[in-house]
C-alpha cells in the first residue's frame, strides 16, 4: 500500500510502499479514502508533542490519526462493524498504523463510528480531532450563557469548531487570530475578532471585551509566557486553558485557574458531532484538499502556521482500485 511515513525519529515524511497491515482480534481494517491533517501529526514526528503523544518507537512510522473510509477486513472475535461500512474516526498514535496510508487497523472499540447519511466523507475525515477537542474544551471551560470566551488561534481547525459550538450555547466568542479574519470568524458566530499579529495586546482585548473575559482557550501559545500574556485578560474566578501544555508553567493572575487540556477521544462524541455536521449545525471548514503525495509539503506548511480550517488528504478516492 502507499503511505506517508518516516524512517526514523525527526526523519522527513516521504511516500513509501508498505505491506497492508493485518487486523488483530478486536480490530477492523479500514481502507482509507480521506485523512485530515492535524498539528499533532508533525509534533509527533519531531518529538514536540510532549505528554500528548509518545514519540514513535518503531519504523517505518505512518503519519496521521484522522480518517474516513470503508471497513475492508474484520479481525477475530466480536465486532460491531461489518465489511463495507462507511466509517470515520481518530486512530491512536501507534507504531504500526497511521491515517496517511491506504489501510489502517484500529480497535473496534476505539474512536471510530459510522458516517451518517448526509455527511460528506471529506468532512467526516476533517472532523474527529478538531471537533472532539472543541467539544471537550467547551466542557472544560464551563461557560454559562452570555459568558465571554477568548479563543486564541481561532481560525484553525479546532478554533473554527469551537467558535461555532460556543456560539450555539450563547457564549460570546472573541476570536483572536493573525490577519484580517473578521468576515470568516463573524460568519462562524464570533462576536468580535481581534488581530494579534503584533503579539498579545491588552488594549485590543479590552476594547473587544470591556467587561472582561470569563475564559480563555489558547490553541496557539506553546510558551508559558505567551500563554500568561493572554491569560492576563481573564477575570478572577475565570479559567485559562491551553491545548499546548503551556498552563502548568505559566504565572497566571490571582484567582485564574490554569488547565492543560488533553483530548479524550470517544465514538459517542463522534456520533454527536457527525449528526451536527450532517444537519448543517456544525460547518466543517475544509481549506485545502490535496493528493497523498503532497502531504509532506502540507505538514511543513502547517508547521509554519497560517491554517484556515482543515486540510484534507485524498488517500484513495472512493471507487478507485
Ligand atoms: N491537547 C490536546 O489534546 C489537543 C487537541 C487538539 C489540538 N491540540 C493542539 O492545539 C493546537 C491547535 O490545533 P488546530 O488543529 O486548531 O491547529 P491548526 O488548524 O494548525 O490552527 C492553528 C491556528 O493558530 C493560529 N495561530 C498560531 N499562532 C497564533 C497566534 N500567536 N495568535 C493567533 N493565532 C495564532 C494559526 O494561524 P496563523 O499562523 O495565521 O496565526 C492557525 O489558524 C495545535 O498545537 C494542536 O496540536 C491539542
Amino acid at each position: 500500500m502507499r503511505a506517508i511515513a518516516v524512517g526514523a525519529l525527526r526523519g522527513d515524511p516521504v511516500l513509501v510502499e508498505l505491506p497492508k497491515p493485518e487486523p488483530r482480534p478486536g480490530e477492523v481494517r479500514v481502507r482509507v479514502e480521506y485523512a485530515s491533517l492535524n498539528p499533532l501529526d508533525w509534533q509527533v514526528l519531531d518529538g514536540s508533542a510532549g505528554d500528548l503523544a509518545p514519540a514513535p518507537q518503531s519504523f517505518p512510522f505512518v503519519v496521521g490519526v484522522d480518517y474516513a473510509g470503508r471497513v475492508d477486513m474484520i479481525g477475530g472475535g466480536e465486532n460491531r462493524f461489518r465489511v463495507g461500512d462507511a466509517v470515520f474516526g481518530r486512530a491512536g498514535v501507534t507504531d504500526t498504523c497511521g491515517s496517511y496510508g491506504e489501510y489502517l487497523c484500529v480497535p473496534q472499540d476505539s474512536a471510530i463510528t459510522l458516517v451518517p447519511r448526509g455527511l460528506d466523507p471529506r468532512a467526516a475525515a476533517a472532523l474527529p480531532s478538531a471537533g472532539m477537542a472543541a467539544a471537550q474544551i467547551l466542557e472544560a471551560v464551563e461557560p454559562r450563557g452570555h459568558d465571554t470566551l477568548l479563543v486564541v488561534g481561532a481560525a484553525g481547525g479546532v478554533g473554527c469548531c469551537l467558535t461555532q459550538l460556543a456560539r450555539a450555547r450563547d457564549v460570546r466568542v472573541i476570536a483572536a487570530v493573525r490577519g484580517d479574519e473578521r468576515s470568516r470568524m463573524g460568519s462562524l458566530g464570533a462576536a468580535a475578532t481581534v488581530d494579534l499579529t503584533a503579539g498579545p495586546s491588552a488594549d485590543a482585548l479590552s476594547h473587544a471585551c470591556p467587561d472582561g473575559i470569563d475564559a480563555l482557550a489558547d490553541l496557539a501559545s506553546a510558551a508559558p509566557d505567551a500563554f500568561a500574556g493572554h491569560a492576563a485578560a481573564v477575570r478572577p474566578g475565570g479559567i485559562a486553558l491551553s491545548t499546548r501544555g503551556a498552563a502548568a508553567g505559566a504565572r497566571l493572575p490571582e484567582g485564574v485557574r490554569g488547565v492543560d487540556f488533553r483530548l479524550d477521544p470517544s465514538p459517542v462524541l463522534l456520533d454527536v458531532l457527525a449528526a451536527g455536521a450532517a444537519d448543517g449545525v456544525l460547518r466543517v471548514l475544509v481549506d485545502a484538499e490535496l493528493p497523498l503525495e503532497e502531504a509532506p509539503q502540507a505538514l511543513e506548511r502547517n508547521r509554519a502556521g497560517g491554517a484556515r480550517g482543515k486540510t484534507v488528504i485524498v488517500v484513495r478516492a472512493p471507487g478507485r482500485c
